[in-house]
């Protein structure tokens, strides 16, 4: 019997491009240790987490992404780190854009105005790269890369025979220049 699939979880992103993702799962593969390196195809920056959400809400969430303005941000991914509270090793920006302070800002300012849940920890960007990770050891050098995003995702996570699949459900483009 296969599986049972969890309910899936939603959550806004900012998605790298699959050369972006082969240059980050590369690297992570090289730092990970004795870690769990995330699956090149999984790799993201999540800019909103929704957890759970109700079937019927989902168009409501399409249609209040959709009137999000945003400039598309350029992000440089110069930073690598560990985090001992959830043993992660990520890479993400010295400082964040204005172009993604302001997205995250309009997104969860619209959610607030619908009524809608989502995660009220403070923003730290972030790509995650290797999970069960007891540190950095021997940190291969990291190249700082520039990420290029043109538009943002609303994804669906399921974990189903303990592997977490991620699909996108919609991109919302940035606006035209
Ligand atoms: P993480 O990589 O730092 O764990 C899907 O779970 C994505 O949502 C991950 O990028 C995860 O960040 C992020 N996320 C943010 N808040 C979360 C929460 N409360 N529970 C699970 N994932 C969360």
């Amino acid at each position: 019997m296969s599986a049972v699939p969890e309910p899936a979880r939603l959550f806004f992103a900012l998605w790298p491009s699959e050369h972006l993702q082969g240059k980050l799962a590369a690297w992570a593969k090289q730092a990970a240790g004795r870690g769990r390196v995330m699956w090149r195809e999984n790799l993201h920056l999540t800019l909103v987490f929704l957890g759970s959400v109700d079937a019927a809400l989902v168009s409501d969430l399409l249609a209040l992404a959709a009137r999000v303005r945003f400039d598309p941000v350029r992000l440089p991914l110069d930073r690598t780190g560990y985090w001992s509270h959830n043993s992660i090793i990520w890479c993400g920006a010295s400082e964040d854009p204005p172009a993604l302070t302001a997205l995250v800002g309009d997104l969860r300012a619209r959610l607030d105005a619908a009524g809608m849940s989502y995660d009220h920890q403070p923003f730290v960007s972030h790509v995650t790269l290797v999970r069960n990770a007891a540190g950095l050891p021997e940190v291969p050098h990291w190249m700082p890369l520039v990420w290029e995003a043109a538009d943002f995702t609303l994804v669906s996570a399921t974990r189903a025979g303990g592997r977490v699949t991620y699909q996108i459900l919609q991109r919302f483009p940035a606006r035209a220049n």
